[in-house]
């Protein structure tokens, strides 16, 4: 059975919110969030994230793209794409996203993440720390997807080749309730990144 750690007690930072967004410089202050993105393998996560990530740090708005592809190859390498693991890999992709985003940073997370429950999960890790949380989306349909296989894994789960591939013998569940849906089909990365910018912009994360 699995030993948890015991007799652990929060430790405060002896630095507030405040602090940290005068170090970020006067004129940005403190801007943490996360943008969690969502959607099928292919859909065009982290494209969207990795342009808006440029355009944020252009701006000089501390920004830091967590993405799916990426994580899998460090910390989470000991991680399949069972139900489970994928659990544990949105839970603790969640936890670093939020010290990202207390330490000052938008962190934008390209994850397919297809279970509701672990968004879920991922949202709660941030309204317990008092940060916002943006799940964003990437609305594109899983033909389009198919079609691109930009990486040709869909081609291999067809096949068989590759199992619990998500949308084809494993579910994605949709958002109900995300706070922005972009679309990708007939536009391109910067016109879907900019839907983005623009709900950055109205919740007074960015000018
Ligand atoms: S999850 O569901 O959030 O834990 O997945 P994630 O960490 O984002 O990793 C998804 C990337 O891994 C590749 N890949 C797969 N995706 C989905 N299902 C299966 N079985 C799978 N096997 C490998 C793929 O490159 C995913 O990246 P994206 O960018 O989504 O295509
Ligand atoms: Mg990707």
């Amino acid at each position: 059975c699995l030993q948890v750690a015991t007799n652990v007690t929060e430790q405060k930072h002896h630095v507030s919110r405040a602090k940290r967004g005068q170090i970020l410089g006067h004129l940005r202050g403190f801007r943490g969030c996360t943008v969690w993105f969502t959607g099928l393998s292919g859909a065009g996560k982290t494209s969207i994230a990795f342009e808006l990530e440029a355009y944020l740090i252009s701006h000089g708005i501390p920004s830091y793209g967590l993405d799916g592809d990426n994580m899998r190859t460090g910390l989470n390498k000991d991680l399949s794409f069972s139900k489970q693991d994928r659990e544990e890999n949105i839970r603790r992709v969640a936890e670093v996203a939020k010290l990202f985003a207390d330490a000052g940073h938008v962190s934008l997370c390209s994850f397919v993440s297809p279970f509701a429950e672990d968004r879920e999960v991922a949202r709660r890790i941030h309204r317990d720390s008092d940060l916002p949380f943006f799940e964003v989306f990437v609305d594109t349909p899983l033909e389009v997807c198919e079609r691109r296989d930009s990486k040709g894994l869909y081609e291999k789960a067809r096949k068989g080749v590759i199992k619990g591939f998500t949308g084809i013998d494993q579910p994605y569940e949709q958002p109900e309730h995300p706070e922005l849906v972009v679309k990708t089909v007939d536009c391109t990365v910067e016109e879907s990144m900019m839907y983005v910018v623009e709900m950055l912009q109205e919740n007074g994360i960015i000018p």
